[in-house]
């Protein structure tokens, strides 16, 4: 069997922790990553038949039935995933209709998977119906999407437009916007159920007070998703409290739909 830690898989589950990190979105054990792993993408590194333990999840996903996931863990700090990936990451195997999770490796240290692991699940679930690429979903606190939760609007198609207008390719990045959860008890299946519910229309989902939740192809699409409505918002903290003299308005955002071969969700340009 080769390194997994040379697995390329690997490598950028590595880099993608760091960066979020590095840009102050994973304070201590904030934030969580899932990514889908295929069989071909493991089998130089992995015993499947080897199971080192296996942990019962809480939930049904039969979708998900023998599905491979790397995964961070519960407690983990992102700024540590560098530094010893085999305790902070883990590689599961769902079976017994998701019920339970056969871990394949990692989670050194008796841990286990991210207590968020159902929004994270039954998003995959969700996103696997609109989107069979979807191989990630990613979860962060970044500062300035949760500031924007305390003074703007909850109205999804409010909340939307305010980023669209932020940044000239936000509506080319997010076309499908933005849905929003209020406040909810985090780590729970009801938030989870709820998370997966708006996964259905949009790639992100911010949870108010708390964070955001962004689902992607690949680690880089999805973070490069967060990072985009993450400027956005920043900029509308820098400009909320003044007086607004110009904007990007619907029709200009006509031209960028045109220009860019997307159409930005139904009904949320006049
Ligand atoms: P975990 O440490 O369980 O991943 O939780 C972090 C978090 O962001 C909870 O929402
Ligand atoms: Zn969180």
């Amino acid at each position: 069997m080769k390194n997994i830690l040379e697995a390329s898989f690997m490598a950028e589950m590595i880099r993608t922790a760091t960066l979020m990190y590095n840009h102050g979105w994973d304070e201590r054990n904030g934030g969580n990553i899932s990514l889908m792993l295929d069989e071909k993408d493991t089998a130089e590194y992995l015993d499947p038949e080897k199971v080192i333990r296996t942990i019962p999840t809480g939930f049904k996903a039969p979708e998900l039935e023998g599905k491979v996931f790397l995964v961070t863990g519960t407690g983990k700090y992102f700024k540590n995933v560098q530094i010893a990936p085999e305790v902070n990451l883990g590689i599961v195997r769902l079976r017994d209709q998701g019920q339970q999770a056969d871990l394949l490796w990692g989670f050194a240290d008796g841990g286990k998977f991210t207590s968020e692991f159902p929004a994270h699940m039954m998003s995959h679930v969700a996103r696997l119906k609109t989107d069979p690429e979807n191989r990630v979903v990613m979860h962060c606190h970044p500062a300035n999407l949760l500031a924007m939760t305390y003074v703007h609007s909850l109205d999804e198609r409010e909340f939307t437009r305010t980023l669209w207008q932020m940044c000239t390719e936000c509506v080319v990045v997010f076309p499908d916007g933005v849905n929003v959860l209020p406040w909810m008890l985090c780590g729970t299946n009801e938030i989870g159920e709820a998370t997966a519910e708006k996964m259905l229309t949009a790639r992100l989902v911010v949870w108010s007070q708390h964070g955001i939740y962004g689902a992607g192809k690949d680690l880089d699409e999805t973070f490069g998703l967060i990072e985009t409505a993450e400027k956005a918002a920043e900029i509308y903290m820098k400009i909320a409290h003044l007086p607004r003299l110009n904007t990007i308005t619907d029709e200009q955002m006509h031209l960028l739909e045109k220009r860019f071969g997307i159409q930005a969700r139904e009904g949320y340009l006049d």
